[in-house]
């Protein structure tokens, strides 16, 4: 099998989201090893007893959209009103593939953080922890989480506010 054309991969990723189909590893493969280090990209799985299948997406590296942004451009309808964190329709559970990776800093807005605790889905604790030593908490504002460089599976129940 060739290996991919750098220059190839490199336009995709300057592109839009690449849709890839669930059967293709995100672990290391040819394409993670044609990256530069240090440049990963976030790979996002989108789990839901409301789609027929799951829908893997690579997105590019030091993007700024949403999590909702990429579902909604990937077809993925995670439910959602107001998209500014007051609603919290667009609840996901966010589950990440790396336990061992480098913690990077968890951003949590005041409006997330009131909306989750309103909706019984954070503690001080997790908030404390999520602020002071980076663990991620397990739910999220899919309108207000901004995808990064993690491998992270959100599960969502297709009913608002349903995680
Ligand atoms: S769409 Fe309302 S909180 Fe995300």
């Amino acid at each position: 099998m060739r290996a991919p054309n750098r220059a190839v991969l490199r336009a995709e990723r300057c592109s839009t989201f690449l849709k890839i189909p669930k059967n293709i590893s995100a672990e290391p493969s040819m394409l993670d090893m044609a990256w530069p280090k240090g440049d990963r990209m976030p790979v996002l799985t989108f789990t839901s007893p409301s789609m027929h299948k799951d829908v893997r997406v690579y997105a590019p590296a030091g993007d700024t959209h949403t999590v909702l942004a990429v579902a909604e451009k990937n077809g993925v309808k995670i439910p959602y009103d107001c998209k500014d964190g007051d609603c919290g329709s667009c609840l996901i559970l966010v589950e990440f593939a790396e336990a061992n990776k480098a913690k990077m800093a968890i951003t949590l807005s005041e409006k997330e953080k009131a909306k989750l605790r309103e909706l019984g889905k954070i503690t001080a604790q997790e908030i404390k922890d999520a602020e002071v030593d980076d663990l991620a908490p397990h739910y999220r504002l899919a309108c207000q989480f901004i995808v990064r460089e993690e491998e992270i599976t959100i599960h969502f129940t297709g009913s608002p506010g349903g995680s």
